[in-house]
């Protein structure tokens, strides 16, 4: 009798698949992944990978962005429940409201969007380039969408008026300074690494900001032995596996991103058997959604 990982592993050969899997995935189901990255890394391996299928283990975002940038390829999203809250807080009209209110700005889009906001975008950012993006544009004045807590960071860093959109993460929203004041006084040694989706008390009491790899890199290249990490619990799992002698605490146990845990390995497999489901793009949004992800990648 097989195990799911074999059954898993011998239908990913007979099907020329790729599993792709984002950091906040449930451990299992990073350890059967063939590439396990950020945003921004696992767009990067669905434009370059030779496999005919894709499968993305993440939320429909990511799967959609894989289908943009491969449209010739077959990309299955294994449970397609798994959706973004966040990305479902802009629509297309949002965004053209915005560009009436403000004529002269760019629009950079996090990818964390639908594919129709992408379609109206000038640029997409992921949060590990969203500071070269914006930096990288004419306009002095740039609408972000959707993420207040990302646009606001990126706001530090450059002399441009960025116009926010209200949207926000819902999993990284819920955490306070109390949790800083908390692992402050129980991990006094420890440093703080924090994403950008957090909020600005948090990112001002944080020792570090990045993107999840740029979390992951920056704890195993430091000299410190011990981080309390402020994103989704799942990045344990990489953290732990690339330094088995550190010591690592979560911001706190609500750090959980429900969307992401809906993929497991039972739905892995259903996927390759079925080959579905299947991300379809219209043809109309595929050419304009994908240029301004194409844009992103032009940036150095
Ligand atoms: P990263 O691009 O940093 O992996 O973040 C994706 C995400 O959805 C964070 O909530
Ligand atoms: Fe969306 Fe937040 Fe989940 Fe990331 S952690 S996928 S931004 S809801």
């Amino acid at each position: 009798m097989q195990s799911i990982q074999e059954r898993i592993t011998a239908l990913k050969k007979k099907r020329n698949a790729i599993i792709l899997a984002h950091f906040y995935q449930q451990d299992e189901v990073q350890e059967i992944a063939d590439f396990v990255g950020d945003s921004l890394e696992l767009s990067r391996i669905a434009r370059d990978c030779g496999e005919q299928v894709i499968v993305l283990c993440g939320v429909w975002f990511m799967a959609g962005s894989a289908k943009l940038l491969s449209p010739q390829k077959t990309v299955l999203i294994p449970n397609k429940n798994a959706g973004c809250p966040m990305a479902d807080m802009v629509t297309p009209e949002d965004v053209s409201a915005l560009r009436q209110k403000h004529p002269n700005a760019a629009v950079v889009t996090y990818v964390n969007s639908s594919v129709e906001v992408k379609a109206i975008s000038d640029i997409c950012c992921t949060s590990s380039n969203a500071l070269k993006v914006v930096a990288s544009l004419p306009n002095d004045e740039i609408i972000f969408v959707p993420d207040k807590n990302l646009g606001d960071y990126v706001s530090r860093f450059t002399d441009k008026k960025l116009i926010l959109h209200s949207g926000y993460c819902p999993t990284h929203q819920r955490i306070f300074t109390e949790h800083i004041d908390i692992a402050r006084r129980e991990h006094p040694g420890a440093k703080i690494l924090v994403h950008p989706e957090c909020t600005r008390e948090i990112v001002d009491a944080a020792d570090f900001v990045g993107s999840t790899s740029q979390i992951i890199n920056y704890a195993t290249q430091s000299d410190d032995t011990e981080f309390v990490i402020g994103t989704e619990q799942g990045i344990l799992y990489p953290l732990k596996k690339k330094n088995p002698n550190k010591v690592f605490h979560m911001l706190s146990p609500h750090f959980v991103c429900p969307n992401m845990k809906k993929t497991t390995l039972e739905y892995v497999l259903h996927c390759l058997e079925e080959m579905e489901t299947e991300i379809r793009i219209d043809d109309g949004l595929m050419q304009a959604a994908s240029q301004s992800l194409y844009k992103m990648f032009a940036v150095k």
